[in-house]
């Protein structure tokens, strides 16, 4: 709360100039912003484009039709502080926190919110340093990199080691929450991690807590839906199913899903880049002449020789591990 009553942040002034202040009295037109943005175009391929997320789509347009409305404010001299837009992105791997990210800066752009509508991501390792002296200069590098974008923090709770005096982590924060409260119209902060364990990061640092305008949890996906973000990639790369393919795809997967290493959309994605080698293989073999639909189609004999290929590759990553005998 305290940090909602701070005075207009440093940057308001800038905001104020970029989108000028008319203070007309006129109405503004919303259809004309809306046309002139082409924000409605961005959120249809984000409908389009991202299978299920139905909440996250919700939140998204609510953010856009946000940022709109405070512009349009602006641009008719309702000067307050510029809203903040932090959000934090929390779900397991490969819920699509990143692809969301990168539409969710595009979209920012395209309402002139953000100047570039770039996406820096940044870990840990790229804010925090090890020696003293070494944090301060690589967070204002990912900072100066990120202005006019959105700065997407990946697994965001490990900036903070509760219980290590000597961990950068906290002067890293410190400068995050300077940037979020006064550089708030030149760069939107995303933290993205798993639920529980931004929860410890929150409780930790609830100035940063604060600081988030939105929180949007990322499901996992349920079978059907993989199988449709399968279908999406194979047609984005001209690819298709035959006939039992489809659903030869699905009970491949079908077993993943409860798997340590299911990673969702990632798990989707790197099965179809196996499947893809598996039937490059088989029209090797095969040899002689082939037309373009057969250059595209993938059959239930690439899916299960590209099952039998992960368990190879599995059983020798398991040798790998096997620790070497000491004599
Ligand atoms: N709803 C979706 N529709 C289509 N493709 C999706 C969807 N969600 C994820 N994907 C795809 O799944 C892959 C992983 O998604 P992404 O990298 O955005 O997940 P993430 O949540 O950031 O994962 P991680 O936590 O591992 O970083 C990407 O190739 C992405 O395009
Ligand atoms: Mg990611």
């Amino acid at each position: 709360m305290a940090a909602e009553q701070i005075g207009p942040a440093a940057s308001d002034a800038a905001w104020g100039a970029s989108h000028h202040a008319g203070g007309t009295d006129g109405p503004v037109d919303i259809g004309e912003a809306l046309r002139r943005s082409d924000v409605l175009a961005a959120l249809d391929e984000i409908d389009r484009e991202l299978v299920g997320l139905e909440q996250v789509k919700a939140r998204i347009r609510d953010i856009a039709a946000f940022a709109l409305v405070a512009l349009l404010r602006h641009s008719a001299g309702l000067t307050g502080a510029t809203p903040t837009l932090h959000m934090c992105f929390t779900g397991r791997p490969g819920t699509g926190k990143t692809t969301v990210a990168l539409r969710m800066a595009r979209v920012l752009k395209r309402l002139g919110y953000l100047s570039q509508g770039h996406l820096v991501v940044a870990t840990r390792a790229d804010l925090i340093g090890r020696y003293v002296g070494h944090t301060a200069p690589k967070t204002r590098d990912v900072l100066g990199k990120a202005t006019g974008g959105v700065l997407f923090v990946d697994e965001a709770y490990h900036l903070y080691r509760p219980g290590n005096e000597r961990d950068y982590g906290l002067e890293a924060i410190e400068m995050l929450l300077e940037a979020m409260e006064n550089r708030r119209a030149e760069l939107v902060v995303i933290l993205a991690g798993y639920k529980e364990k931004m929860r410890g990061l929150f409780a930790g640092n609830p100035g940063l807590h604060s600081r988030i305008a939105y929180h949007i949890d990322f499901p996992d996906y349920t079978l059907a839906e993989l199988t449709q973000i399968a279908d999406l990639m194979l047609s984005q790369q001209m690819y298709r199913w035959d006939s039992e393919a489809r659903s030869a795809f699905r009970e491949y997967l079908r077993p993943l899903l409860c798997g340590p290493d299911f990673a969702n959309g990632r798990t989707v994605r790197n099965a179809i880049d196996r499947i893809k080698l598996c039937q490059a293989w088989r029209l090797v073999r095969q040899g002689g002449r082939v037309g373009k639909q057969e250059l595209m189609r993938i059959d239930a004999a690439d899916i299960r020789q590209s099952r039998i290929r992960e368990e190879q590759v599995g059983e020798q990553e398991n040798l790998d591990r096997i620790p070497e005998k000491t004599t």
